[in-house]
C-alpha cells in the first residue's frame, strides 16, 4: 500500500523553505499532496486560488482545503500529515497541533521535517514584511512568489522604491 503524506499549510505565499520540505517529503513518500488551508483566520495576502496557482506552478501536483485537517487527510487515504520543524519556538504549536490531530485521529501520524540550514529563519511572514519594506528576498521564494509580490506591492502602491536595489 503507497504511503501518501499531506504537506498541509497557510502558503501565503510559499517559500523556498516550503519547497524544501516538500522536496524532502517526496523522497520519503510514495505520495506528497500539498493542501493549501482555505479559511484561514488571518486575512491572507494572496487569495487562496493564487496560491494554489504559484504552488501548482511550482510542483504541478496539489490540491486545497477547508474543515478539519484530519478528515481531509482520511478523504485523500493518507496516512501521514507532513509539518516543517524550523526552531523551538515552532515546537510548542505543533506539538499541540499533532496531539490534537493524533486525538481527532489516531491512524493519522504527524512526521516533522528539518528544512535546510539555510531555510530556518524563513517564514511566510517574514517574506512578506521584508518584502513590503523595501528589502531583498530572493533565493528565499520561488522566483514566481517574487514576481507577485512585486506586482501585488506596487499595485498597492506600499512598497518603497527597488530600483536603488536593482529590482
Ligand atoms: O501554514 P500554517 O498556517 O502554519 O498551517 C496551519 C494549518 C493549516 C496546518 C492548520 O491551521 C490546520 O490544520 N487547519 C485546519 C483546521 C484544523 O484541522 N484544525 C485543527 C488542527 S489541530
Amino acid at each position: 500500500m503507497p504511503t501518501i503524506a499531506v504537506y498541509p499549510g497557510s502558503f501565503d505565499p510559499l517559500t523556498n523553505g516550503h519547497v524544501d520540505i516538500i522536496t524532502r517529503g517526496a523522497r520519503l513518500f510514495d505520495r506528497i499532496v500539498v493542501a493549501v488551508l482555505v479559511n484561514a483566520d488571518k486575512a491572507p495576502l494572496f487569495e487562496v486560488a493564487e496560491r494554489v496557482e504559484i504552488a501548482q506552478t511550482v510542483f504541478k501536483s496539489l490540491s486545497n482545503f477547508d474543515g478539519l485537517l484530519v478528515d481531509y487527510v482520511a478523504r485523500r487515504q493518507a496516512q501521514v500529515i507532513v509539518r516543517g520543524l524550523r526552531a523551538v519556538s515552532d515546537f510548542e504549536f505543533e506539538f499541540q497541533m499533532a496531539l490534537m490531530n493524533q486525538r481527532l485521529n489516531g491512524r493519522i501520524e504527524t512526521v516533522f521535517m528539518m528544512p535546510a540550514e539555510q531555510y530556518t529563519y524563513t517564514s511566510s511572514r517574514l517574506i512578506k514584511e521584508v518584502f513590503s519594506l523595501g528589502g531583498q528576498v530572493s533565493g528565499l521564494v520561488p522566483e514566481m512568489v517574487e514576481q507577485r509580490l512585486r506586482r501585488k506591492f506596487t499595485a498597492r502602491g506600499s512598497t518603497r522604491s527597488r530600483s536603488r536595489s536593482g529590482k
